[in-house]
């Protein structure tokens, strides 16, 4: 080893000791005769002073070095003169005076500060990533992934599970998303899809009765990214045999405990988590991945004007719909634009309109004064419990979806914006009983909601055809502090039911033949009935490491345009490439 010790793990016990250390620049003072700088490795920072007088061919070296060198550095510890000790820096009471000292490796100055948490642009940090990931914060977040990592796979591994690696050059997976596909050289026209996820692959192996499976799998999906998805992600994948829902559940609520209690830095608001369901959680957060670290629940206001002649209430409910609100604490005295703004984010998610009342010191003020009556105005503050100096906002349809959608994010815009999701704890909870299917406009047929795979809840099964949106999945959501954690469900293991879904989603026999009659096949060898779920480890460690873009917790993430910066891909290839893999570039 060029290096005897890690800088970062001096202490005050070391002193008198010699040690060679070797890292990069981290800073450097310069005091004519004496130099100090600081040293850098993976461990930590310790600071070394150069004296002209005693080491002077050190010194001359290291005049030399400026910031991010490589260097290597022989020299006692000792600890610092008094009233010198740093007590922000783990090695601050200690410091190496330099005996000798060589340059190992030059550098350019770096585009961007190493040394300091200076807001940088993301480009650049992406196009260096090597230089970003040298930034302590970006370290942090690297190695508490690996933490992360480690502590699912020594978990895993002595409840049983084991890990068992699933092929990425593969065949169409669906998971609602597009493939990535990869040309073959060797069969002219035909393609491999990377995986989505190892879905059909984990549900095999329970077929071959390994009954306990896990993986941390990476999966690919060319969709649309945002801060929370990446076209390659990891996942911790589970699978098991003979189980229902609550056993999946089960077995990994008590993983989640572990990670946030060992690696995390905030309590869990509540365990056992609680378990909603998805019309619960859409019916009072408006989300099927409900923030539960605050209240402003939505409130159903329905009843309260049910004879109002007001006809925007009146024609969403003889409509079918709801008329519903939530509660802004202390928002009574928003200006006109601001309400305004809250109207605009509305129609955006959906709804026509808002409709909000202040309850004011002085009164009640409302944008539907004129069509509600006194008692109305009062009987929905009361139901919100809205007190002076509290803003409530309605949004009333046809559509309950429509109603859901504009108030759960009204909710959560607000929530951030008045100070009352709690930052000191993080909310778990599960969301059970999806629907199996949801219409998709678009392709004008039925889609799975969470995949083709789920099975309905036993007392749905029979209205598969005949009211294919009420039946409901054995499937479920782990949600953190509003981020969809973790999906997963109970399987169909039978044929005929698998058949029975995949007509569901107008998917015709051939086509499934086609594309899934090796899974088909499969389950008429000895099917286990089976289920598991997968969680993301990108954004587990996100939450963890509280930052909100997965790219701050991935080595060499993509942009949202799904580029590299760095290998500046993705790229054309060689004209011979293109004719090896039989294909032609159609601009
Ligand atoms: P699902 O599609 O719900 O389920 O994915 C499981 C979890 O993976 C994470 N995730 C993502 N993370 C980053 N970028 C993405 N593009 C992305 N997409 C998903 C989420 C999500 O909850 N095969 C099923 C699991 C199962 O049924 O067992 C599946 O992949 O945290």
């Amino acid at each position: 080893m060029l290096k005897s010790t890690n800088c970062g793990e001096l202490r005050l016990a070391h002193a008198g000791q010699t040690v060679t250390l070797a890292g990069w620049v981290h800073r450097r003072r310069d005091h004519g005769a004496l130099i100090f700088l600081d040293l850098r490795d993976r461990s930590g920072i310790v600071q070394m002073t150069c004296d002209a007088q005693t080491a002077p061919a050190a010194h001359a070296v290291l005049n030399g070095a400026r910031i991010e060198y490589v260097i290597q550095v022989t020299g006692a510890v000792r600890p610092r003169p008094a009233g010198l000790a740093n007590p922000n820096l783990p090695t601050g009471e200690i410091e190496i005076l330099v005996e000798s000292a060589q340059i190992l490796n030059e550098a350019r100055t770096p585009p961007f500060y190493i040394n300091e948490d200076s807001d940088v642009d993301e480009a650049l940090r992406l196009k260096y990533r090597y230089l970003d990931l040298r930034r302590p914060a970006m370290q942090h977040n690297i190695v508490l992934r690996h933490q992360v990592v480690k502590l699912m796979r020594d978990y895993m591994d002595a409840q049983g599970f084991i890990e068992i690696e699933t092929p990425m050059l593969i065949k169409t997976t669906p998971e609602g998303a597009r493939d990535y596909v990869v040309p073959s050289r060797v069969h002219p026209g035909e393609f491999y899809a990377l995986p989505q996820s190892p879905q059909q692959l984990k549900q095999l192996l329970m077929v071959a009765g390994y009954e306990r499976y896990f993986q941390i799998a990476r999966c690919f999906r060319d969709e649309d990214l945002r801060a929370d998805r990446q076209p390659e992600f990891t996942q911790l994948d589970v699978e098991m045999s003979f189980v229902d829902r609550e056993d999946v559940m089960g077995a990994i609520e008590p993983l989640y405990i572990r990670i946030i209690e060992t690696l995390g830095r905030k309590p869990i608001m509540q365990k056992p988590f609680p378990v909603l369901t998805y019309a619960e959680a859409m019916a009072k957060y408006g989300s099927d991945k409900p923030d539960l670290r605050f209240g402003m629940e939505i409130t159903d206001l329905s009843d309260i004007v049910a004879d109002a002649t007001f006809g925007v209430f009146a024609g969403a409910l003889a409509a079918g719909g709801q008329v519903k609100g939530i509660r802004a604490p202390g928002a009574a005295g928003f200006s006109r634009k601001q309400l305004d703004d809250l109207g605009e984010q509305a129609k955006r998610q959906g709804a026509k309109g808002l409709v909000w009342i202040a309850y004011r010191e002085d009164g009640i003020k409302s944008s539907a004064a004129k069509y509600l009556a006194e008692a109305e105005l009062a009987g929905i503050g009361e139901r919100l419990a809205a007190t002076a100096g509290d803003l409530v906002l309605i949004v009333a349809d046809a559509d309950r979806a429509v109603v859901a959608k504009s108030l759960g994010d009204l909710r959560l815009t607000l929530g951030a914006q008045l100070g009352q999701v709690r930052s000191d704890v993080h909310a778990l909870c599960w969301v059970v009983e999806f629907p199996l299917l949801e219409w998709s406009a678009e392709a004008g047929r039925w889609t799975a909601m969470h995949h083709p795979f789920t099975s309905a809840m036993d007392e749905d099964w029979e209205l598969l055809e005949s009211d294919p949106g009420r039946v409901r999945a054995k499937a479920y959501d782990l949600v953190m502090d509003g981020w969809e954690v973790g999906g997963g469900s109970i399987r169909i293991h039978r044929r005929d039911r698998q058949q029975a879904m995949f007509r569901a989603l107008g998917i015709g026999s051939e086509e499934a033949e086609e594309k899934f009659g090796h899974l088909l096949e499969a389950f008429e060898y000895g099917a286990p009935p089976h289920g598991g779920l997968a969680t993301g480890i990108d954004r587990t460690v996100a939450i963890l490491a509280g930052t909100t873009s997965i790219r701050e917790v991935i080595a060499f993430p993509k942009t949202a345009s799904a580029t590299d910066l760095m290998f500046r891909s993705p790229s054309e290839v060689s004209p011979a490439q293109l004719r090896e893999l039989h294909l032609a570039i159609v601009r």
